[in-house]
């Protein structure tokens, strides 16, 4: 299979598809949000991972987990042996979606037409990067990658074929490990090894 090349053309198709997403009004999320949070990473990586949507700390930053969703997953990347560096980490939904709530802004899941809006930016971002494999994390992401509504409990732990080529896997976000209270070592540890078992996929 043809890969693109980092520094030819795809690295520049990349670059014009940033500065047009940066404009992006398909959906209302962009009226409160800081700016768009486009996906980053090499453009032949092998590996796609899919998060749900900026929190606050990436919409001022204006990049893909940095906040302590995004601490958690680079610990876990490591444990599992993967290179944060060598995959393409981008989200279901590019905007901030929140609730003002005094001086903090709360936290809201995107809804599907939000999700489908959005999915021109996925689509665009796979026809460059077409990873060979794609992790959605949580529902969300999972939503987005596979097109419907889908649970994580039955698609988790094994490789799903993609029409457009390559394999999905599904597994827990990142911020479900911070929030849950019932065997939150227990399920870190699981994470961490679906993690390690996607990561035996690309080497
Ligand atoms: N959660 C996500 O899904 N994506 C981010 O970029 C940060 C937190």
């Amino acid at each position: 299979e043809r890969r693109l090349q980092p520094g030819g053309n795809a690295l520049a198709a990349w670059e014009a598809l940033f500065e047009e997403a940066r404009g992006c009004t398909r959906c209302h999320l962009y009226k409160h949000a800081t700016q768009t949070v486009f996906g980053e990473g090499p453009v032949d990586a092998p590996l796609m991972f899919v998060g749900e949507q900026p929190g606050d700390q990436e919409d001022l930053a204006g990049r893909a987990f940095v906040g302590p969703a995004g601490q958690l997953f680079d610990k876990a990347l490591k444990e599992a042996g993967i290179n944060r560096a060598k995959a393409y980490i981008t989200n279901a939904v590019k905007h901030f979606k929140f609730e003002p709530r005094g001086t903090r802004r709360i936290h809201q899941t995107p809804k599907a037409d939000e999700i489908k809006a959005c999915h021109y930016w996925y689509d665009r971002e796979r026809a460059l990067i077409r990873p060979q494999v794609t992790v959605a994390l949580g529902a969300t992401a999972a939503r987005q990658v596979f097109g419907r509504a889908v649970t994580i409990s039955s698609l988790r732990g094994e490789a799903h074929k993609l029409a457009e080529g390559g394999e999905a896997w599904v597994t827990v976000h990142p911020s479900f490990l911070l929030r849950v209270r019932d065997n939150r070592e227990a399920e870190y540890q699981r994470f961490v090894e679906d993690l390690a078992r996607i990561g035996e996929r690309v080497k």
